[in-house]
């Protein structure tokens, strides 16, 4: 029997061509724009350890207006734990929802030191969790079976989770990008119902493309964005594969969110760097302007 979230070996012989020809010199193509409406785009922004109570207030505050009338997605901001509720009561009533970017591997409260739960993120006014972002998993060692933990954790608590996979450089080099992602997507996500997984949005970010300046292709995003939603098809339904959003992730800017958005399978971005300024995030919010 095929394991969970196990890519279709034919799908992984056609990405394994797919990425010959991408590596090539042969004009690229990709599919046109098709973005299902009931997917609505999740444009997150990811501030990382950055950024005093002052400041991130100050840039919630800028980017506010910049935004407002942004209803073709949903605006996400992640704030360091710190500045998460004064970010949040001054967004009250905005159109921009607040995201952790991570939360402990248990539901309950208790002696967990330095740990903040979901439900103190749901507290804090946060609907989002960012969770396993490659940066949890490099160097503060996040294994999937925590990932795992902490998926269910927020999910419990009645949190929204954006669960990050995505492979090195090195995995790419030698073709197993795939077998990775698929790998991240059980270890994370394994042992949920499909009724779970309704309240899940998956953000590839491929390591080699965060904060490099290099992002992935629109070719490369969309094939792995296809490919996980036909790992979603198979595994729990069309329809539910239909209805999850898959962003993407790893140097994203204003000049290049436009051809990313253009793949049919991606939903959305998650932006660190650029999204650290209220100016320039917002002009990758309103990329259709
Ligand atoms: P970047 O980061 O946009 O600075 O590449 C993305 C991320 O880490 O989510």
């Amino acid at each position: 029997m095929r394991g969970l979230w196990q890519f279709p070996t034919n799908l992984l012989a056609r990405n394994r061509e797919r990425s010959e020809a991408l590596d090539s010199s042969a004009p690229k193509t990709i599919r046109p724009i098709t973005n299902t409406p009931m997917r609505k785009p999740v444009i997150a922004g990811n501030w990382k350890m950055y950024k005093t109570v002052g400041d991130s207030v100050a840039t919630a505050l800028s980017l506010k207006p910049l935004v407002a009338n942004a209803n073709h997605c949903e605006v996400v901001i992640a704030p360091v734990f710190t500045a998460l509720k004064s970010v949040a009561d001054r967004l009250e009533g905005s159109n921009i929802k607040i995201a952790g970017q991570d939360c402990a591997p248990v539901a309950e409260e208790g002696a967990q030191t330095g740990e903040v739960a979901a439900f103190q993120l749901r507290d804090a006014g946060a609907t989002y969790v960012i969770i396993g972002h490659s940066e949890r998993r490099q160097f503060h060692g996040e294994t999937d079976p925590v990932i795992r933990q902490k998926v269910e954790a927020a999910l419990a608590s009645g949190l929204q989770v954006i669960l990050c996979v995505g492979e090195s450089l090195e995995q790419r080099h030698r073709g197993i990008e795939v077998q990775v992602v698929a790998s991240q997507l059980r270890g994370g996500l394994g042992g949920l119902t499909a009724s779970d997984l309704d309240r899940i949005i998956v953000a590839y970010e491929p390591i080699w493309a965060i904060g490099t300046g290099t992002a992935a292709t629109p070719e490369q995003a969309q094939e792995m964005h296809g490919l996980i939603r036909r790992a979603f098809a198979e595994k729990i339904s069309e329809a539910g594969a239909d209805q999850l959003r898959i962003l993407y992730g790893g140097s994203v800017k204003a000049d290049n969110i436009k051809s990313l958005m253009s793949g049919p399978d991606i939903d959305g971005v998650l932006v660190g760097g650029a999204s650290l300024s209220a100016e320039s995030f917002a002009q990758i919010v309103n990329y259709k302007e």
